[in-house]
This record gives C-alpha cells, structure tokens and sequence, in this order.
C-alpha cells in the first residue's frame, strides 16, 4: 500500500503569515522542500490541492512542484473551468476531482459523481486526453461507485472522514462500509485509494480493508513533523502501514 503524502498544511503555515507578501524572501516554510523532505522519508507520491480560494496551495507551488518534485503529483482539485485549466497547464500524474465549498475547513463529504454525472465525466475526460489519470473522492457508497465506473476514473479515493471520527460502538460499521466498498470498485476494475482522518492510531484498522492501493494522508503528519521533523514523521507513518496484507 502506498502512502501519498498530502502538504496542504505547510503551505497554510506560510500563508498564515505571508499571503500578503507573497514575493517575500522569508515566505517560509516551503513546501517545495517538504515534497523533497516527504520523499526523502519514504512518501510515494505528493498531493496538494489547490482550492478555489487558495487559501493555502498557490497556483506557483502546483507549477514548482510538478516541475522539480522528484515524486509523482496529485492534485486535488473541484470540478470547476478554472481548476481544469490549471490542471491541464501544470500537467500533474494525477489529479482527484473532489468536492469544494467556500465555507468549509477541510473537504467534507465525497464528490456526489451520481448527481454530477455529465459534469464529472466532462472533466474525467479532459484530463484524460492530457494523459492525466483520474481519481474520484468519494464516500463509501455503491451508487457512487456505480457511478464513479460510468466516468472512466481510473481510481477513486474513498473517503475515510466518517471512519475517523466514528466512535468506538460505531466504527465496525464504518468499516464495513469501507469494505463493500472497496470490494465494489476494485471488481469493477477502478483502483482504490483512500484518505481523510487517517492517522498514526486508527490506520491499522484499515488493514482489514482489502483492495488498497495508496492512503493519501494529511494533517496528521505535518502535525507529528512538529515534533520529529517532516522526514521522520513520513517515515512513521510508511512504518504504521507496513502491516498492510500484500
Ligand atoms: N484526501 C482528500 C481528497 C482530501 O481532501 C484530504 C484533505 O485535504 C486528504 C485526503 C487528507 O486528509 P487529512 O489531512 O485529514 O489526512
């Protein structure tokens, strides 16, 4: 199972400071230098998602890490012209459509494929002539999935937010869900991925999910990167993996 390592968060740490100033030669940290810092740990790929509002990725980070970034890029981006466009400029391996509104923190609920169906596979195609593969996000739920193999994704990434924050007495059910889901796609012939809320204590319950093919995990590591350093931190979590049935 590979692990994708997202570094949304360090750039949010620059921006908290230096959105103003962005042309700063102290705009600092860079998360040009963590993707090189995330391979250097054992990261297999690097995600950033560039949201409508930039409020943490700029379009300049997406194209200086596409260009230098010794690993492959994700980019997580919203079914929208203006994340195409961008998307079909900085030319990444991999882009994850992903649902977006203004007000949330973080990316809640899976892309509603089935509701957007026209429209997500307008993109999916798109991207797939620019030799870009696609991954969808979306919650763990068979009519996405039907839905999902309708677009020619390559991948969806199922999103574990529910899972993470689910409580002792209901977790067996998110992952459960987790499970049927995984199943549906990967006998469908679309690659799985997964991601949100994974961290350093819950991951090894993943490990009964079967089909996984890459985590793509966030907050949790540029918050354990505070404490042992970001190459150190990745390298933790590509250990807490480890027990992933081949
Ligand atoms: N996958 C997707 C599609 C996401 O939107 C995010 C959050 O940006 C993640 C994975 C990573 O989530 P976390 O930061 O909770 O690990």
């Amino acid at each position: 199972m590979l692990l994708g390592v997202n570094i949304d968060h360090v750039a949010t740490l620059r921006e908290a400071r230096y959105s103003l100033l962005p042309e700063s030669s102290n705009a600092e940290p860079s998360p040009m230098e963590a993707a090189i810092d995330a391979k250097e740990g054992g990261a297999d790929s690097i995600t950033i998602h560039v949201r409508g509002d930039r409020r943490h990725m700029q379009d300049r980070d997406a194209f200086e890490i596409a260009a230098n970034c010794p690993l492959p890029l994700n980019l997580e981006m919203g079914v929208t012209d203006e994340m195409l466009e961008l998307a079909l400029k900085v030319k990444p391996e991999f882009v994850c459509l992903v649902p977006e509104t203004r007000e949330e923190v973080t990316t809640e609920g899976g892309l509603d494929v089935r509701g957007r169906l026209d429209e997500v596979l307008a993109c999916v195609k798109a991207l797939q002539e620019a030799s870009i593969k696609v991954s969808l996000f979306i919650d763990p739920d068979l009519p996405q999935i039907e839905a999902s193999a309708k677009t020619g994704a390559e991948m969806v990434e199922l999103h574990t937010g529910c899972f993470a924050n689910a409580g002792d007495d209901v977790v067996g059910l998110e992952v459960s869900r987790l499970i049927e889901a995984s199943k549906t796609a990967h006998a469908a012939g679309i690659q799985v991925n997964a991601g949100h809320g994974i961290n350093y204590a819950n991951v090894a319950r993943l490990f009964e999910v079967p089909h996984l093919a890459e985590l793509n995990i966030g907050h949790t590591i540029v918050s354990r990167a505070m404490r042992v350093g970001f190459r150190n931190a990745v390298s933790e979590m590509k250990e807490a993996m480890s027990g992933y049935p081949d």
